[in-house]
């Protein structure tokens, strides 16, 4: 059982964390630190690691557990834009915008239309122990929606639709119909619980606690 302070201002990636944490014993708090500088670099884990190094100096307590965590969405056909640049195209473009981008990715074959709009999110979690770092990686593989659905989430929730799965919780084949679903609805039309069994984050939490040593 620990108390992990995640380092970020996106409530709905603590809801999601507390979400998958609590239920292992773990405490997650939210941690706001003034003046963290996103570093340029097309890498999620270069970009994860760097906050977690300025993070050291605004510890709570010198054994703090801090956890950052670091996503964006990579568009197959857009050669995987926005990417590392996910937060300035939701600020500037978002949902709509990405859309658009789209828009002339057409096919009246409904499975050759979902292979031209696959994406996938990718996730990359650091947690800072007073052992050292710990990084674990996800990835969610699924499509851009054809238009916005629901009202839960946050980001580019409303267009993004994951894969099924298959019994073991692995994305079949794009197109291929699973043992889990969403039945076609994104992840802001689905219930919290739902999106974890599927999403990215839920999967770099799992990678980065299997590394964490079970006497802790
Ligand atoms: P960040 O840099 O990790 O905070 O995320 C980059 C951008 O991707 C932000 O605009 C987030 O809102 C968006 N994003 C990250 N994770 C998710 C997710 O799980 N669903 C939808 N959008 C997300």
């Amino acid at each position: 059982m620990a108390r992990i302070h995640f380092l970020t201002s996106n409530q709905g990636k603590v809801r999601e964390a507390a979400l998958h944490l609590e239920p292992l014993g773990h405490d997650v708090l939210q941690l706001h630190v003034e003046g963290i500088v996103e570093p340029q670099s097309d890498d999620l884990e270069a970009v994860a690691r760097s906050k977690i190094e300025q993070a050291k100096t605004h510890l709570p307590s010198k054994d703090a557990w801090i956890l950052v965590e670091d996503a964006g969405l990579f568009v197959r056909s857009l050669d995987g834009f926005p990417g590392v640049y996910s937060a300035h195209a939701l600020n500037t473009i978002g949902c709509a915008g990405l859309l658009r981008l789209l828009s002339h990715l057409q096919s009246k074959d409904l499975r050759v239309e979902a292979g031209l709009r696959e994406a996938e999110f990718r996730a990359v979690a650091c947690l800072r122990t007073p052992e050292g770092v710990l990084v674990g990686h996800g990835r969610c593989p699924g499509r851009i929606a054809a238009t916005q659905d629901g009202e839960g989430g946050f980001g580019f929730d409303p267009i993004f639709i994951p894969r099924d799965l298959d019994l073991a919780g692995q994305p079949v084949e794009a197109g291929e119909n699973g043992e889990i679903s969403t039945h076609g609805r994104t992840f802001a039309a689905v219930e919290p619980a739902t999106k974890d069994v599927f999403s990215h984050r839920a999967r770099a939490l799992k990678d980065l606690f299997a590394q964490v040593p079970s006497e802790r």
